[in-house]
């Protein structure tokens, strides 16, 4: 990272995480001048690098910093310190404008006393936000108009806002990006397009996208640059034009309200707090909390609902008063009488389901309340019939193994790139899709094929190019439904940097671009290039477009609410963004009707809803927080003398192979890395890592993963994701803290120094098992084997060039006891028949922790390197292996009889 230039204004990362240091650098600068009254130069410096970005945020606002500055240039040391510090301390606990400051601010001369403590009852504060006004009044006016806006406030306001002022498109940009608190806008139609500040950075990405950007720019051109950013911005233009025939322009879309310059104040204000109001709304949470107030009687199942049973209880109070009242109040197993049914959804939670839907920038949202596990397996159900082909990575999470075993569909399994020496998988590379569906093509079975599903990021952080990859396959098959599991970044639509990878990011940019004439064009042009019959060679080599007026973009996303959002656990939801749902409604309450349990809870259905609340509002600044807590991180432990002798976390350069990088980024800490790097790397190259997602490499310290988890866990109260053969996976969150940073940076110094002391008292043997323990971890790691084959006889209607099978017969096959056999992994005769046959052909799935994918699935014939992997594993954790009866096989040479019986 490079470090903050103070007059630019376009690093963003930095601005935002190095805001609070900054202001403490001038508490602390004003402080020593105090003691050392020469010390005033310290205090101008620390002044000028705060400025660049303070003139986008309301607090602590111009008149305060204009305060400030007189302090320091009246040489009032103490009044410049104790301003400083107060502001420093707002700001370190992340406050925004604190309400009533303004009341005060005029009549308080010295500046001294506006800053109400912020740490107070947090109960009776209204919610509050910031508003953003482009105006192209002189900034000499600007302190006039924020209090003009500040005299409209009213008691009966549900929220408060403080306005924001800039004068240019740049600074707009600016202002929305830097500072999170930003909720709306106000612009006006016409403004003057570039920043007094400067913003190479910013100029390189802005620029190419805003036409005529020397003179001045438009407001409809600032939303559609605001609304790409920050989608959730509520966006107002005031024009003194022609604003009927801006309000007819159907291909606006994304605005708020259009005004007529400013006539109507109150208006425009009731609006900025109406379009706050939409997003705060929680339909479902909202009755819910109504019904619990609600003196009800109950005479159906669910006895806990109303806690009579539980407060009345000398044997089960403590549960009652464990989760307090309104737990039970809020419990019902009603459908009607301010509830809704999760099943069947005619009321709020289908109005809070579309509210999750415009939050997502999808076409419809379901809740989910079994988890991804089940999102995954009603979304197999409801697109894939028996028969049908998925091409699949096989390093999926085993709801889609089991959902191809329910719904019968046949599994093309591809292959992640390997991360051998930790042991893990990346993603699966776009050549081997597109090989898969050409291959497909050949032998005239592309109509075979329904699903492209693959994880999005992986456990391990790896994010596809969404977007690529999508148009490529439609390319070659124009109908293919896509599965993005975003288990785990369900968080990162409300990041412009990670959204760009998002399935509905994604779908959103498709829909797009294959609306826009220009897109036949290309579309034209490349087919021209190509030829009436290109080979598969040149279809490989080029990045197909596909034809904007055939493809049929059907696009559906799962997501772990709870893994990354305020969810309660097992919250998730199905996005979809699919053009012929329609003709797929049906069969998708079906798959909702097979897997949802009837009784849903409560409170995971409300949490859901005010998740999206949640996100809809401050989703920005908990990403932005989580990205810049990870980067802290990943610079602590690389950086740090000590701790990075024995710990590394792996940069994307390590994460990703460099062909897969073709931008040239090689990772966040690289120097020099800035911010168009990161937006370049996120659009062109082919997997890009997910920052909040870091691989702590521990063999090097002698640890194995699952070792060091147990240490981390047991000894210091640090719970970690995943673990690999020698590494563990971080992943920072959006409820992380920098306490939270400091006390891992505490316990992994703690860690080094006794290893260190360790190695240096304990003599050379001690020394000689430290480095022989650490080669073994780093160095002797078995290779990952790929999936083989289904076996022949799961394989009746597959194709030659292909690995489909019919993994359902396979499954269901090992019920029959004595249909299968078990031999011990060591045995002799293993190798036997490895070599001259029969087949080895696996029963059931056999999954270890780590590395967490399936070695086998049912059907598949065992191969030499399967069988090494499992003879080398350390693991004690394997789902489907029983070590003391041995593999379980399927008898083969009895499947005949086996399917005549069925
Ligand atoms: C990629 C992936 N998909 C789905 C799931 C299942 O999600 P849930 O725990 O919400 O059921 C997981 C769980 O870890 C996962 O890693």
């Amino acid at each position: 990272m490079t470090e903050v230039n103070a007059r630019r204004i376009d690093q963003f990362f930095l601005f935002y995480s190095a805001r609070a240091d900054n202001w403490r650098n001038l508490a602390a600068s004003a402080q020593e001048w105090v003691r050392t009254p020469d010390n005033v130069a310290a205090v101008r410096a620390a002044l000028a690098d705060i400025a660049p970005a303070e003139q986008f945020h309301a607090f602590p606002g111009v008149r305060s910093l204009r305060t400030l500055a007189e302090f320091v240039e009246a040489g009032q040391a103490n009044d410049a310190a104790a301003l400083a510090r107060r502001i420093s301390e707002v700001i370190l606990l992340d406050g925004g404008m604190p309400e009533g400051l303004e009341a005060s601010e005029g009549s308080e001369p010295d500046g001294l006393d506006i800053m109400p403590t912020v740490l107070g009852d947090g109960g009776n504060r209204r919610p509050h936000f910031e508003t953003l006004f482009v105006t192209e009044q002189p900034p000499h006016r600007w302190p006039a108009l924020i209090d003009q806006f500040r005299c409209l406030r009213r008691p009966e306001d549900q929220f408060t806002y403080e306005p924001v002022f800039v004068g240019s498109f740049e600074d707009a940009v600016c202002a929305a990006v830097v500072n999170p608190r930003i909720a709306s806008v106000v612009t006006v139609d016409d403004m003057s397009y570039r920043s007094r500040n400067e913003a190479p950075a910013l100029r390189e990405i802005l620029d190419p996208l805003i036409p005529e950007r020397l003179g001045n720019a438009s407001g409809i051109d600032l939303a559609r640059i605001l609304k790409g950013i920050r989608p959730e911005l509520d966006i107002h233009i005031l024009s003194d034009r022609d604003v009927e025939a801006m309000a007819g322009n159907a291909s606006l879309t994304g605005i708020r309200r259009i005004f007529y310059a400013i006539e109507e104040p109150l208006e425009l204000h009731l609006s900025i707090l109406e379009g706050i109001g939409s997003r705060y709304e929680t339909p479902f949470f909202d009755n819910l909390k109504k019904y619990a107030q609600r003196p009800i009687g109950t005479f159906h199942a669910l006895p806990i609902a109303r806690g009579k049973s539980v407060f009345r209880s000398d044997w089960i109070r403590d549960m009652g008063e464990f989760y307090g009242l309104n737990l039970f109040l809020a419990e019902s197993s009603a459908t009607t009488g301010g509830l809704d049914s999760l099943l069947e959804p005619t009321g709020n939670i289908k109005k809070a389901q579309d509210y999750a839907a415009r939050a997502f920038g999808a076409d419809h949202a379901f809740f989910v309340t079994n988890g991804t596990s089940t999102s995954n397996k009603m979304v197999v159900q409801a697109l894939m019939k028996p028969g049908d082909i998925v091409i699949v990575d096989r390093n999926c999470h085993k709801s889609h193994h089991y959902g191809f075993v329910l719904g019968g569909c046949q599994p093309l399994y591809v292959e992640a790139f390997p991360l051998t020496s930790y042991s893990m998988y990346g993603g699966v590379p776009l050549a081997t899709i597109k090989k898969a569906l050409l291959d497909l093509k050949s032998e005239g079975r592309l109509d075979r094929v329904r699903m492209l599903d693959l994880t999005n990021c992986t456990f391990d952080g790896h994010m596809y190019n969404t977007r690529r990859v999508m148009e490529e396959c439609l390319a070659i098959k124009p109908d293919l439904i896509f599965l993005w599991d975003e288990a785990w970044s369900g968080f990162a639509h409300w990041s412009p940097f990670l959204r760009y990878r998002t399935a509905m990011g994604a779908a959103s940019a498709i829909r797009a671009w294959a609306d826009d004439e220009a897109s036949i064009t290309a579309y034209e042009h490349q087919q021209d290039a190509l030829g009436s019959n290109p080979s598969d060679e040149a279809l490989m080599e080029t990045r197909l477009i596909p034809d904007p007026r055939k493809l049929r973009l059907r696009v559906y996303q799962t997501n772990s609410t709870h893994k990354s959002m305020s969810a309660i656990r097992q919250g998730s939801m199905v996005l979809v963004h699919d053009v012929d749902f329609g003709e797929i409604e049906s069969q998708f309450h079906e798959a909702i009707f097979t897997h949802a349990s009837t009784s849903p809870n409560q409170q995971l259905i409300a949490s859901l809803d005010v998740a999206r609340r949640q996100m809809e509002l401050e989703g920005y600044r908990l990403v932005m927080n989580a990205i810049t807590i990870a980067l802290r991180i990943r610079h602590t432990v690389n950086k740090h003398p000590l701790i990075s002798k024995y710990f590394r976390i792996l940069g994307a350069n390590e994460m990703i192979p460099e062909e897969y990088r073709t931008s040239g980024f090689r990772d966040y800490l690289e120097p020099g890395t800035s911010w168009a790097d990161i937006v370049r790397a996120m659009h062109e190259d082919e997997f890009y890592l997910d920052p909040t997602r870091m691989t702590l490499v521990c063999g090097t310290a002698g640890f194995d993963g699952t070792q060091f988890k147990r240490v981390l866990a047991d000894n210091y109260n640090i719970q970690v994701n995943k673990t690999s053969r020698n590494s563990v996976l971080l992943q920072s969150n959006i409820n992380n803290t920098r306490s939270d940073v400091a006390h891992l940076v505490r316990v992994l110094l703690g860690i080094c120094t006794d290893l260190e002391q360790k190695l240096k008292r304990g003599g050379a043997n001690i020394a000689e098992a430290f480095q022989t323990r650490v080669k073994s971890l780093m160095h002797d790691v078995p290779a990952m084997p790929n999936f083989s084959r289904f076996h022949d006889a799961f394989r009746g209607d597959a194709g030659v060039l292909t690995t489909e099978g019919d993994i359902r017969s396979a499954f269901y096959s090992a019920y029959l006891e004595d249909e299968c056999e078990h031999v011990h992994l060591d045995s002799i005769e293993i190798d036997a028949r490895l070599g001259d046959g029969p087949e080895l052909v696996s029963a059931n799935f056999v999954i270890p922790y780590p590395p967490g994918f399936p070695i086998m699935v049912p059907g598949q014939v065992l191969t030499r390197e399967t069988i090494n992997f499992m003879r080398k594993l350390d693991v004690k954790e394997i789902h489907g292996y029983e070590a003391v009866r041995g593999l379980k096989l399927l008898k083969m040479e009895q499947f005949g009889r086996f399917q005549q019986d069925r």
